[in-house]
């Protein structure tokens, strides 16, 4: 076939997809006219927008190729077009002076469908909307007067994010949606996670200092935008369905001293490195995500340590003391939380405004320790009604604090952003399935991501079950090894990895995904740019008498570039190996 004959032939199946998708389209107005012609027997007609933002918000993280924003377009559209069909509405704009910005919002927020008429004022735009099948457009205020019934259900903002003009109408309030009903019995505030309890948090002891650096938290801007967790949410739901892979990336702890532009474009470029090897292999796309601009705190399993015969705090990350083994030092510090913030505002910048054209952005990731943080640094989107994190695009859950009614837990069940959970070999299948119904009841692809960190003495006999205990339970999710934290051990008072061990479990991981049916959705790492003796074994061909070399990190033992790269063109083989056996079976 000649190239005229291939491209004509593509064309006509285009015509056909349209002819589908208007059959389609038309079948959808018929329905909506069936459901408004049962509705006028009602007395009021109602508006739904928190249906229609969940239709949109399920649509989002099931479309694999399509960007958010296109389905929210095609939506709203579609979706203004079939209610014009239930029953016309109006759009009552108050004039403002300022015509022309106000219809580009409420266009934009309703579609082209409805009609749009002016009111001389609020007052009257209000009375008219308790009325009729009307929402009145108000100029934005904070003390909104509503007669009952009348709710300021969206809030429009201007290009630069500015709250400019209220959507104002009678909300249909009855318990359509589960997300509603679900919230009443079970209510989630940011800070709800306070009445249960928490492992891990520092005890500071200056309660009143705390209080006031949590306030001075939650006025500063939020670190990174929730159109940006929106789009990882989407790129996590491509993993869940095995088509893209996740790498996640970065230092144990990041430093405080070590936050430079230099440091975040290094690191950077390793991850970019990193996943180019890895997408040579899988032939998909990578989605990055660093542990970076925001993960100053550490879990620790001891919580005290000795030195020369005293007992001092153990270092607990940059955000909470000092990696100085002095007891004062190692007194936690409420100040640290601010500093943490700043370095973390400062990394995402650099992050951001690094990602060379046509490249992928690196998203950011931190262990949800410090509750007293993530608390102040949570945003409430009054757009979508939804309460999300600003201080990264993605948290995760450790395996120490994992605990399905601890304040951890608590806490993640209420953002929007996407979330991950580290399991170790401890982990008990049938529990595994009741956290993931806990912090997914609507059951989004790539909200949930699961981390098994199992060891590679462990993983051969824990991983399956974990798997078969989701699947059996309808659970499709990435699965994300974490191939470091269960493979640790201490040679002459060091902690370090054996790259042997960290192979064998990855190894292990393809085996048991190919043989579950799953798909292995990727891996995390803990890896510095720099040419640091932490972890042994591999090419570089580092033995335990280097580590005292250059061992830098105050906590795990990371990878340093070569060994990164060298586990990520192993990564690369098990996936190209993957695909093969795959397709061979
Ligand atoms: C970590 O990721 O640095 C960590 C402490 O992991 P885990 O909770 O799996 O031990
Ligand atoms: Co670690």
């Amino acid at each position: 076939m000649n190239m005229t004959n291939a491209l004509t032939r593509l064309r006509w199946d285009l015509d056909d997809i349209d002819n589908q998708l208007l059959d389609l389209i038309e079948k959808r107005l018929l329905l909506c006219a069936t459901i408004g012609d049962s509705k006028r027997t009602e007395a009021r007609l109602f508006l739904r927008p928190q249906r229609q933002q969940a239709l949109v918000r399920r649509l989002q993280a099931r479309a694999k190729f399509t960007s958010p924003e296109a389905v929210r377009h095609v939506w709203r559209e579609l979706m203004a077009h079939s209610l014009q069909v239930q029953a016309p509405l109006t759009l009552l704009l108050v004039d403002d002076g300022r015509r022309d910005r106000l219809q580009r919002l409420a266009r934009e927020q309703f579609g082209s469908a409805p009609g749009i008429e002016w009111a001389r004022d609020a007052r009257s735009a209000l009375s008219r909307a308790s009325g009729e099948h009307v929402v009145a457009i108000i100029p934005h205020q904070n003390d909104l007067q509503l007669a009952s019934g009348l709710h300021a259900f969206e809030l429009l903002r201007d290009e630069d994010g500015r709250p400019t003009a209220w959507a104002v109408g009678r909300v249909n309030e009855e318990a359509t949606d589960k997300e509603a009903a679900r919230s009443r019995g079970n209510p989630w505030r940011p800070n709800s996670w306070r009445k249960r309890p928490a492992l891990q948090l520092p005890e500071y002891d200056d309660d009143q200092k705390l209080k006031d650096v949590e306030k001075r938290l939650a006025g500063r801007a939020p670190i990174v935008e929730l159109n940006d967790v929106d789009i990882l949410s989407c790129r996590l739901a491509e993993v869940a369905n095995g088509r893209a892979i996740l790498l996640q990336a970065g230092d144990c702890a990041e430093s405080f001293e070590h936050v430079s532009r230099t440091n975040t474009v290094a690191v950077a470029e390793l991850l970019a490195e990193m996943a180019a090897r890895i997408e040579a292999g899988a032939a998909c796309g990578v989605v990055r995500v660093g542990r970076i601009a925001g993960q100053f705190a550490k879990p620790r399993t001891k919580l005290m340590e000795s030195i020369a015969g005293v007992e001092i705090h153990a270092y607990r990350g940059d955000a909470i003391n000092d990696a100085v083994a002095a007891p004062l030092a190692r007194q936690p510090d409420p100040d640290r939380l601010l500093r943490a913030q700043e370095h973390s505002e400062r990394t995402a910048r650099w992050l951001a405004s690094h990602v060379p054209d046509g490249q992928q952005p690196i998203f950011s990731s931190h262990e949800a320790l410090l509750l007293n943080y993530e608390e102040a640094l949570t945003q409430y989107d009054e757009l979508s009604g939804r309460w999300w994190s600003g201080s990264g695009h993605m948290l995760w859950i450790g395996e120490r604090t994992r605990q399905i009614d601890g304040a951890h837990i608590e806490y993640v069940r209420g953002i929007a952003n996407p979330i991950a959970i580290k399991y170790g070999p401890s982990a008990d299948p049938d529990k595994l399935c009741r956290l993931l119904e806990a912090l997914n009841p609507e059951r989004p692809r790539g909200r949930v991501t699961l981390i098994p960190r199992l060891g590679y003495k462990h993983v051969e006999a824990r991983l399956p079950l974990l798997m078969r205990a989701a699947a059996r339970e309808g659970w499709i999710v990435p699965w994300c090894l974490d191939p470091m934290h269960g493979n640790t051990q201490v040679t002459g008072g060091r902690k370090t990895r054996d790259l042997d061990h960290i192979r064998a479990e990855i190894g292990a991981f393809f085996a048991i995904a190919l043989a579950e049916g799953a798909w292995p959705g990727g891996i995390h790492l803990e890896v510095t740019p720099d040419d640091v003796t932490e972890c042994i074994g591999g090419k570089s061909g580092i033995t335990e008498t280097d580590l005292s070399r250059a061992y830098k990190s105050a906590c795990d033992p990371r990878l340093n570039r070569s060994q990164a790269l060298e586990i990520a063109d192993f990564v690369s083989e098990q996936y190209a190996k993957f695909r093969q056996t795959g397709r061979n079976a």
